[in-house]
C-alpha cells in the first residue's frame, strides 16, 4: 500500500520551495493554491505576501516563477492579475499520478498519520416505540462517519446509545403482568420485525390509556419502576423482554437500510446503570454540579430560560431519580476511561444541541474532556415533507420508517424495470432495494447535515441530477463498457496527449485522498457526495466528447479505458464510503 501524493501537494510544495529559493525571509509563507478553471491550479498567496513585504506583488510573482527549476510536472506558469499564478501541469504528470493510484488498493490515500479513537455514537432508537426518520438521519450520517473515519486509519467504537431505560418502563411491564401473553408470537417460527414492532406498539398504547385513565394502575406501574430500579428479577427479565422484542424489530430495519449493527455496539441507557451515583458524587464533591432545591445541578452562564433565570442541566432530580443527562456523563466516563477514546461523535438530531452543548461542558469541568479529548455532536437538521413542513402522514401522524422505506424501493424498482435491458425479475428486485435504499441515504448524506431536508420521493430516484441514482448510472455504465472492450485493456499511455475532458476527470479523481481527508476531518459526508457527484458528471463530459472503444489508436482506447476503470473504482470506493450498493448492470 503506497499513498500517493496529488498533484495539488506536489505543484504546492514546488511553489513554497521556489517561494523559499526566491525570497528567504518569507520561507515559511503559503502559496494558496487552488484549483481553477482558466487553468489547472491558481495560486493567490503571493499577494498577501507583497503586501506584507511592501513588494510589487507582479514583480515578486516573476521572481519566484523563476527561481522554479525546469521539471517535467508544471508545464506552464503564468504570472497573471494583480498577482495570481496560473498553473498548468503536464498531462504526463497526470496520467503519471493517476497511474500510482491504480497500482494502489486503496487508490494511493493516505491514512491520517495522528489517528486517532473515535467513539461514534449513532443509530440510537428507542425501545417499545416506532422509529422515525429522525432515526434513520443518525444511522445513515452515523454510518458513514464510520467506514470514512475507518477507510482514514482510525480506531472507530461504534455505540447505539438506544432508549431502553426511564419510568415509562414501569407502566409497560406491569401492564405486561397484568396481561401476559400480548408480547406472545403469533406462530412458532421466528416473528418478523414487523410482528414484533405491532405488537409492542399495541402494548404501548394499551398500557399509556390504562395509566392515565385508572389510578390505582399507575400506582401499580409507579411501584413497579422502583422494583425495576431495585433490580428486583422478575421485573428485569419482564423489562429484557421489551429489549429483545424491540430489538428484532431494530435490527430489520437496519437490515433493510443494508446497514450492519451488530449486537455488542449496543449499549443503551442501561448499560451506565452502574456509573450513575459515582458520577454524581464525582460532580458533587469537585463542585461542579451543586445541590439546588434538593436536585444535583450544573449551571452555566449563558444558559437561562425566558424569564432570565438561568437553566442548569439536572443531574439527579430531587427524587433520587437520574435522567438522560446522568446517563450521558457516564457514557462519557466510559468512552474516554475504558474505551480510551480520542474523540467522541454524537450524530445526533439538532434540537438535542442544548442537551450536549451541557453534557459536554460538564465533562470538561470534570476533567473529563480538554485538549487531548474533545467531544462533538455532528448535529443533523428535521426531515421535512414534500410541502416543507415536519415529515407527517396526512392524517398528522409520525411517518413509519418502514413505510418510507418501502415505498423508496418501489419506486426504485420502477425506474429499474424501465430501463432494464437484460435483468431477470430477481435481479430487478434486488436492484430495486440497492437503488431505493442507496436514493435514501444519498438524500440524506448531500445536502450538509445541519440543514433540514425534504423528503421528496420522486427527486430522489430520479436518473438526472445530484442523486445516487445518477451516479450509479454512471459506475454501471463504466462497467458495461470495461465488459465490451473484449481484449482491450485498461492501460496507462502517459505519451498521449490529453484531452480538456480528460484532463479536468483525471484532475479530480487525483484529488479523491485530500478530499477524504477533508471530510473526514470536518465530518462532513456531504463533502463526498458532492466530490461523487462532479466526479459523475466529469465522467458524463469525457464519455460525450471522447470515444473511448472507438478512440484513434489501440493506445488511445487503453488510456481510456484506464480512465474509466479509475473513475468506477473511485465512485465504488466512495459510494461504499457512504454505504450505499453501486451494482455491476443496472
Ligand atoms: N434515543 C435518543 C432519541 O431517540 C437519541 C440518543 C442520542 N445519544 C445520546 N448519547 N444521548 O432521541
Amino acid at each position: 500500500m503506497a499513498s500517493v501524493p496529488s498533484l495539488a501537494s506536489t505543484v504546492q510544495q514546488r511553489l513554497a520551495d521556489g517561494l523559499s529559493a526566491a525570497l528567504p525571509d518569507a520561507a515559511s509563507a503559503d502559496p494558496l493554491l487552488r484549483r481553477s478553471d482558466r487553468a489547472d491550479f491558481q495560486a493567490n498567496g503571493i499577494l498577501a505576501l507583497a503586501k506584507q513585504l511592501k513588494g510589487n506583488p507582479r514583480e515578486l510573482a516573476t521572481k519566484v516563477v523563476e527561481a522554479i527549476p525546469a521539471n517535467d510536472v508544471l508545464k506552464e506558469i503564468e504570472v497573471s492579475g494583480p498577482g495570481f499564478l496560473n498553473i498548468t501541469v503536464t498531462d504526463s504528470a497526470i496520467i503519471d499520478t493517476l497511474a500510482a493510484r491504480a497500482a494502489d488498493a486503496r487508490l494511493g490515500v493516505p491514512f491520517n498519520e495522528s489517528a486517532g479513537t473515535t467513539v461514534i455514537d449513532y443509530a440510537q432508537p428507542n425501545v417499545a416505540k416506532e422509529m422515525h426518520v429522525g432515526h434513520l438521519r443518525s444511522a445513515v450520517i452515523g454510518a458513514a462517519m464510520v467506514e470514512i473515519l475507518e477507510f482514514t486509519g482510525e480506531t472507530v467504537v461504534r455505540r447505539h446509545h438506544i432508549g431502553d431505560w426511564g419510568t415509562q418502563f414501569g407502566m409497560l411491564i406491569q401492564f405486561l403482568i397484568e396481561h401476559p401473553h400480548e408480547l406472545d408470537h403469533s406462530s412458532e417460527s421466528e416473528v418478523s420485525g414487523e410482528e414484533a414492532m405491532s405488537n409492542l406498539n399495541r402494548l404501548y398504547k394499551a398500557s399509556r390509556a390504562l395509566f392515565d385513565s385508572d389510578e390505582e394502575f399507575k400506582t401499580r406501574a409507579r411501584a413497579r419502576v422502583v422494583d425495576l430500579q431495585a433490580g428486583d428479577e422478575e421485573t428485569l427479565a419482564l423489562w429484557q423482554r421489551f429489549v429483545d422484542e424491540s430489538k428484532i424489530y431494530f435490527y430489520s430495519v437496519f437490515d433493510k437500510l443494508d446497514m450492519d449493527i451488530r449486537d455488542g455496539d449496543v449499549v443503551g441507557e442501561s448499560g451506565y446503570n452502574d456509573m450513575l451515583v459515582e458520577t454524581c458524587r464525582i460532580l458533587e464533591e469537585s463542585g461542579v454540579a451543586v445541590r439546588s432545591e434538593g436536585a444535583l445541578c450544573v449551571f452555566f452562564d449563558d444558559v437561562k430560560g425566558p424569564d432570565g433565570n438561568p437553566v442548569p442541566l439536572i443531574v439527579q432530580k430531587s427524587d433520587g431519580g437520574f435522567g438522560y443527562a446522568a446517563t450521558d456523563l457516564s457514557a462519557i466516563r466510559d468512552r474516554v476511561q475504558n474505551l480510551k477514546a480520542t474523540s467522541l461523535l454524537y450524530v445526533v438530531d439538532a434540537r438535542q444541541s442544548l442537551h450536549f452543548k451541557m453534557v459536554f461542558e460538564t465533562a470538561r469541568r470534570a476533567g473529563w474532556l480538554n485538549d487531548e479529548v474533545k467531544a462533538v455532536q455532528l448535529a443533523f437538521g428535521t426531515v421535512l415533507g414534500k410541502d416543507g413542513k415536519p415529515f407527517k402522514t396526512r392524517e398528522g401522524e409520525t411517518v413509519r420508517l418502514v413505510d418510507l422505506l418501502d415505498e423508496a424501493i418501489d419506486r426504485a424498482s420502477a425506474v429499474v424495470r424501465e430501463k432494464a435491458q437484460d435483468l431477470t425479475e430477481a435481479e430487478i428486485a434486488e436492484r430495486g432495494a440497492q437503488v431505493g435504499i442507496g436514493a435514501v441515504k444519498y438524500a440524506d448524506l448531500s445536502t450538509s447535515a445541519a440543514r433540514d431536508y425534504k423528503f421528496d420521493l420522486d427527486q430522489m430516484v430520479s436518473l438526472n441530477g445530484d442523486t445516487s441514482v445518477y451516479l450509479q448510472y454512471a459506475y454501471a455504465r463504466i462497467q458495461s463498457i470495461l465488459r465490451k472492450a473484449g481484449d482491450a485493456k485498461p492501460v496507462a499511455h502517459r505519451e498521449l496527449g490529453l484531452a480538456a475532458s480528460e484532463r479536468a476527470l483525471g484532475l479530480h479523481l487525483d484529488g479523491f485522498g485530500e478530499l477524504i481527508a477533508e471530510t473526514a476531518a470536518e465530518y462532513a459526508p456531504h463533502k463526498l457526495a458532492a466530490y461523487l457527484y462532479q466526479l459523475a458528471s466529469h465522467y458524463t463530459t469525457f464519455y460525450s466528447e471522447c470515444p473511448v472503444l472507438k478512440a484513434d489508436t489501440p493506445e488511445q482506447v487503453e488510456n481510456r479505458l484506464f480512465l474509466c476503470e479509475l473513475t468506477a473504482r473511485t465512485l465504488h470506493q466512495g459510494m461504499a464510503l457512504l454505504g450505499i450498493r453501486t451494482p455491476e448492470r443496472l
